[in-house]
């Protein structure tokens, strides 16, 4: 396996994998209907292309060994408010297995994206079952850590303790499982290696362990040095209040290991913060 095609290569985890892989030898082309604004290298391997618009897949190369497909709305909350979101991603999930069904991509990886998870799985089975195409279903937890601005709960609380405001975690009791970057790509480059041998499997890739945002929005204010002040809000509609992925398969059947504490990934993604905003 040589010729990789990474979509949503601008994206935190995108750009993050991809320049793993290309650091690992693979040949990485990326497709993103915006520019990569982190990485030159994975800049300059993007085609930039809006995946739901099938009429532009004309500009994809000809064969690729595998598919990772991350391009989404990852937003969960944006999905809730706007549901429309939600479709486009199962109409991209949907347009690219085409694109792989009819150039012959003997591999996907389809990396699950929350509201829209059980279609973009439930099409990624059928695709294996129904054409021969070995498939593997990925699902993250909070990722954080470089190559993220975005309003997720991390970038988010960094931006609000910058600029010295108050910060609003919507259920008191929220305790999820956050992720470190590196963890996550380590996870989906070990599964890439082996993925001739986990071809229908679906696995959990996060820290498998969960933490209070409460907690996770102090540590960050000690890390950055300065003093978290916390209003809590009622949790909002399509949010969980507590989740915890279990890796254990992951760990069994492909040595994954994540190898970031919270305190320790924290610490690396506020220090990345700390250079952005300086
Ligand atoms: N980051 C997390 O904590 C997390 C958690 C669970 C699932 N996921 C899933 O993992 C994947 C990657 O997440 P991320 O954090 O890197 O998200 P991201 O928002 O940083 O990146 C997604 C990228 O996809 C691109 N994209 C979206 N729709 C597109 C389209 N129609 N055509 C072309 N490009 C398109 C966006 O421009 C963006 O660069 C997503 O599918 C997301 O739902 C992420």
């Amino acid at each position: 396996m040589k010729r990789l095609l990474v979509t949503g290569s601008s994206g935190t985890i995108g750009t993050a994998l991809s320049e793993a892989l290309i650091k690992s030898g693979f040949e990485v082309i990326g497709v993103d209907r915006r520019k990569n604004i982190w990485s030159p290298a994975v800049q300059k391997r993007t085609i930039i292309l809006d995946l739901l618009k099938p009429q532009l897949f004309k500009k994809l190369p000809p064969r690729v060994d595998l598919v990772i497909h991350l391009a989404a709305h990852a937003r969960v909350y944006n999905l809730v408010k706007e549901p429309r979101l939600a479709l486009e991603n199962i109409a991209t999930a949907f347009n690219v297995l085409e694109w792989a069904r009819t150039h012959h991509v003997p591999r996907f990886l389809f990396a699950s994206n929350s509201a829209s998870k059980m279609s973009g799985e439930a099409m990624t089975h059928a695709y294996r079952q129904s054409y021969g195409m070995k498939t593997v279903i990925v699902r993250f937890s909070n990722v954080y850590g470089r190559y993220d601005e975005s309003d997720r709960f991390v970038p988010l609380v960094t931006k609000k303790l910058l600029a010295r405001q108050p910060i609003t975690i919507f259920g008191k009791d929220k305790e999820l499982d956050f992720t470190y970057i590196d963890d996550c790509v380590a996870g989906l480059l070990q599964l890439v290696k082996k993925f001739d041998t986990m071809n229908g499997r679906t696995f959990n890739l996060s820290s498998g362990e969960t933490f209070r945002l409460i907690d996770v929005a102090k540590i960050l204010g000690k890390l950055l040095g300065i003093k978290a002040v916390i209003k809590t809000a009622a949790n909002r509609p399509g949010e969980v209040l507590k989740y915890c992925g279990d890796i254990s398969p992951a760990r069994r059947l492909f040595g994954f290991s994540p190898k970031f504490s919270l305190e320790k990934g924290m610490t690396a993604a506020a220090e990345w913060y700390k250079k952005l905003y300086k």
